[in-house]
């Protein structure tokens, strides 16, 4: 799909509203995402930045508004749906399985495995084995490649908040994705482990996956994602390049709240 400048619009919103009762937590927010980019998002708390994320993935039923994926409307498509076009998320706190270990969870997420029918159990038990095999040997592969392989036998209950990230992206990768929205990725993550992190992320871009990354932390925005979009009480207040963002006054406003510095 392109758009008028002849980029390539990967993702598609337009005039998204979500409301929880009286409250507008996403209100007639529009963008679109270039292919190939790492787009930030940022804002104060309570934004609505979670719940643009959550409403684009099919955790919520938008109130209104479009979502185009690769030219597909998505918009109302449950999870698991839109998760097979390719678009995942994670979550702003991440939610392992606490009593699997690393490697368990992150063979947890579902690659179109033929185990799980029952004539296959039945049937193919070879095919099947095969391809539990392949999905172990992924699983190992991209927790080398997270840097969790010593921790593959640890609970993920025994994770740092930090490693939690990790397993996060590791299971994401997992399906194969083409675009990634990641929720506060360097939330609660030490400065080393922060480097990791954005070291990882950039070489996944580089290997052909879009990102659009919530992040409170500004090194990371600033080193990772061109362009940034802001959002304050529930819209889009500006898109621009990380360095314009940061000396925006109505960015600097939005943050403190309109109170004068
Ligand atoms: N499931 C829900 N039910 C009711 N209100 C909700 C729900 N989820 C979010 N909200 C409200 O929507 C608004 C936006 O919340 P959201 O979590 O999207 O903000 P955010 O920008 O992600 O903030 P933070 O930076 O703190 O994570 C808040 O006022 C929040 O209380
Ligand atoms: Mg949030």
């Amino acid at each position: 799909m392109h758009n008028d400048n002849g980029d390539t619009a990967m993702l598609e919103v337009r005039n998204l509203v979500k409301e929880f009762g009286g409250l507008r937590a996403v209100d007639g927010v529009s963008f679109k995402l270039t292919r190939g980019n790492i787009t930030g998002l940022v804002g104060p708390n309570g934004a609505g930045k979670s719940t643009l994320f959550n409403t684009i993935a099919g955790f919520h039923r938008p109130t209104s508004g479009s979502i185009e994926f690769l030219g597909r409307a998505i918009g109302g498509l449950p999870p698991h749906q839109i998760f097979k076009h390719g678009l995942v998320r994670t979550f702003q706190i991440p939610r392992p399985f606490a009593a699997m270990t690393v490697l368990e969870n992150t063979m947890l997420v579902p690659t179109d495995q033929s185990g799980e029918y029952f004539w296959n159990n039945w049937f193919r038990r070879s095919a099947v084995r095969a391809e539990e095999r392949a999905c172990r040997e992924r699983a190992r592969e991209i927790l080398t490649f997270v840097g969790l392989e010593k921790l593959s036998g640890e609970f993920a209950s025994n994770l740092s908040g930090g490693q939690q990230k990790l397993l996060e992206l590791a299971r994401v990768l997992m399906s194969d994705p083409s675009l990634i929205l990641l929720d506060e990725p360097g939330a609660g993550v030490n400065p080393t482990l922060l480097v990791t992190i954005m070291d990882k992320l950039q070489e996944l871009n580089q290997r052909g996956i879009t990102f659009l990354i919530i992040e409170h932390n500004m090194d990371l925005i600033m080193r990772l994602c061109n362009p940034v979009l802001v959002m304050a009480n529930g819209r889009l207040i500006l898109e621009a390049p990380p360095d314009v963002v940061r000396k925006d006054p109505q960015v600097l406003e939005a943050y403190l709240g309109g109170v004068p510095a």
